[in-house]
């Protein structure tokens, strides 16, 4: 006999036990510590928050107006409690002894204690508003426990790229939302990049008037056909548009780190000012590179994507645009850290220059890539001269690092675990690890389009999940200057908030977890089984696309035998699993899977196992395919 999976079916309970059997009581990330205790607190309007620090009456009133929205009624709120009253205090009373960013929570029949300040405060009653179940009788009833809890990395971070596709300041605050309630700390802003030119600089307006669109779209996958859709395409964040996110942000106690690309992904910064080039005569586009007619002459915000020859020229003129840029995004962004690019940098319009082959001898660079490490540590002097520090892509590490710099470690860990080594900062964020969240999440047709043909294939949230950001080979003085780990965000192929959502959740879970939870509380089968179904659930109720995951306990596979026990789990709560075995495509109108069964395969031939999860809202995932085989032709394994 042969078992898919060893998974008991355990049949869906309500979401109001959870608590009672899942460990980490359905906190994403883990918490470092959870004891449950004997009892339960029975959330009612009887209860009193307490709460006489001026500093904590935002994060007090956050977690009222949360308690309005689940239970329908507002607490009243106290300086103190009165004898005998149920309440849920907050207060940073011993707060001084918790790690950077921690809290504690005591649970009792009687009384719900928070204890923190600032951030860990807030990160409390995140943890709070998750253990909350649905309202039963006018009353939220939540496990008596005491939770222990802060994190492991001091920068968590989520990516948004808006250069190639741009999104409403509508839609940044909602993902700051998000990120907050998984207690990510830092939203990286992709800010300009080839095909747009995001944020308004006073002293060069054409960057947004020029630079903030372009005519046209490439229709599929890059390289594609060679066509575009011709349909303009821009957008803009004015600068009181960028305070206001930075002070949302703030509220969330989330930093917001910009993005400025350079030298290279430099196209719409030179199509609103040609001098920046190497070659201000030279047109976008030459010879084949502009498949499409139209819009051939002269510099263009490039319409395709990739990496484009067309980089930053380094004359004193375009250091003097780069500083006066800088001043104004220093000037508007609080943050410690300025992100400067530096990653895929293309050197062949600095050889063919004479200008940058003079320039090269004049500064004693050994070649182009010196000119990229000067270009770099001149900009980094700058930034430093401000108070300010930079973070690059891990192609600043070639030619020699810039002495302050921080490494966004990308093309893998290799650059994330040299710096380390040269005693740098590092964040590490590989696509091979899945921490490039515009990555498909399944190998199915019916997947939406998105990137494809890179060699680190897909990511989905298992694969995020079983990523350990320190990597092993660091020795133990080394692996503190691995500070944290991010997702990436590249928006080519998100046109949509709808699809950056369906992009990112599951995966953001994942982060959660691997950014702030210990690695000893790392737990797969927990997670996957207990706490995603209920955090997928609750998201399943908003109005927030997400990636729906495929049955628990179904491999993506071929599996050889002749007797199958098929035992199946919906990956989240309420959602039903239809399924076919005739090889027609599965919907509601399929048998529903309910408990296991059992499937005999004749020798010599195979079955297709094809199901689909179908959300309470109405979502679905996509068609899951298991070849059951025994020992037919022809069947290759994936
Ligand atoms: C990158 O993905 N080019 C950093």
């Amino acid at each position: 006999m042969k078992r898919i999976s060893l998974l008991l079916v355990a049949a869906l309970t309500a979401i109001q036990s959870f608590a009672q059997t899942d460990a980490n009581m359905g906190i994403i990330p883990a918490p470092v510590s959870i004891k449950k205790n004997n009892g339960t607190f029975q959330l009612d309007k009887t209860v009193t928050l307490i709460s006489n620090e001026t500093a904590n009456a935002k994060t007090a009133d956050l977690l009222n107006a949360f308690i309005v929205t689940k239970g329908g009624f507002a607490l009243r709120e106290a300086k103190s409690a009165t004898a005998g009253q149920k309440s849920i205090v907050l207060t940073s009373a011993g707060a001084d002894k918790l790690p950077a960013e921690g809290y504690v929570i005591n649970i009792s029949p009687t009384q719900i204690k928070v204890t923190g300040t600032g951030a860990g405060l807030f990160y409390a009653v995140q943890s709070l508003m998750q253990l909350m179940p649905e309202k039963r009788n006018d009353k939220i009833t939540i496990q008596a426990a005491e939770i222990n809890d802060y994190p492991r990395f001091k920068y968590r971070g989520m990516h948004l790229d808006v250069s190639r596709h741009f999104f409403p300041v509508s839609f940044i605050k909602k993902y700051i939302d998000i990120l907050a309630m998984y207690k990510l700390n830092t939203f990286h802003w992709h800010l300009t990049d080839d095909q747009g030119w995001r944020i308004e600089i006073k002293q060069y307006p054409k960057l947004t008037s020029v630079g903030g669109k372009r005519n046209g779209t490439i229709i599929g996958n890059y390289p594609g056909t060679g066509g575009t859709d011709n349909i303009e395409h821009g957008g803009i964040y004015t600068q009181d548009e960028v305070k206001q996110v930075i002070a949302y942000a703030a509220a969330k106690y989330i930093n917001v780190i910009p993005e400025i690309e350079m030298p290279g992904h430099a196209s719409a910064a030179i199509a609103a000012y040609p001098e920046l080039s190497a070659f201000p005569d030279r047109d976008t586009w030459v010879g084949e590179k502009a498949p499409w007619s139209g819009d051939r002459k002269g510099k263009q915000v490039q319409q395709t994507w990739g990496v484009f020859d067309d980089v930053f020229v380094p004359t004193n003129n375009t250091f003097k645009f780069l500083e006066n840029v800088l001043d104004e995004v220093i000037a508007l962004f609080p943050s410690k850290y300025i992100h400067i690019g530096g990653d895929e940098c293309p050197k062949e319009y600095w050889k063919q220059s004479a200008f940058c082959q003079q320039f090269i001898k004049d500064n004693n660079l050994k070649d182009e890539h010196g000119l990229q490490s000067y270009f770099i540590q001149r900009i980094e002097k700058y930034v430093n001269s401000k108070g300010r520090s930079i973070i690059g892509w891990d192609e600043i590490l070639e030619g020699g690092l810039a002495p302050n710099a921080t490494v966004m470690s990308w093309r893998g860990e290799a650059g994330g675990i040299e710096a380390a080594k040269q005693n740098h900062d590092v964040i590490m964020t590989p696509g091979s690890a899945g921490l490039y969240f515009d990555h498909k999440s399944s190998t199915s047709p019916d997947e939406p389009l998105t990137i494809s043909g890179l060699g680190s294939g897909f990511s989905n949230f298992q694969k995020v999940y079983n990523y350990d950001p320190v990597p092993k080979v660091l020795a133990v003085e080394q692996q503190k200057y691995i500070i944290g780990v991010q997702g990436n965000v590249w928006t080519e192929y998100m046109e949509t908030p709808a699809k950056v959502e369906y992009m990112i959740f599951p995966k953001i879970f994942s982060l959660s977890e691997i950014a702030w939870s210990p690695v000893a509380r790392k737990d797969i089968k927990n997670f996957i089984e207990e706490r995603v179904p209920v955090h997928l659930a609750k998201l399943d109720k908003t109005n927030t696309n997400y990636w729906v995951p495929t049955p628990i306990g179904q491999p993506e596979k071929v599996v050889n035998g002749e007797n199958f026990t098929i035992e199946l789990k919906a990956p989240i709560d309420g959602a039903r699993i239809f399924y076919t075995l005739d090889n027609y495509r599965p919907s509601e109108t399929a048998k529903e899977y309910t408990s296991s069964f059992k499937v005999n395969v004749p020798q010599g031939q195979k079955k297709t196992l094809k199901t689909i999860v179908i959300t309470p809202s109405g979502k679905r995932s996509v068609v899951m395919e298991t070849t059951l085989n025994n020992g037919a032709p022809e069947v290759k394994t994936k």
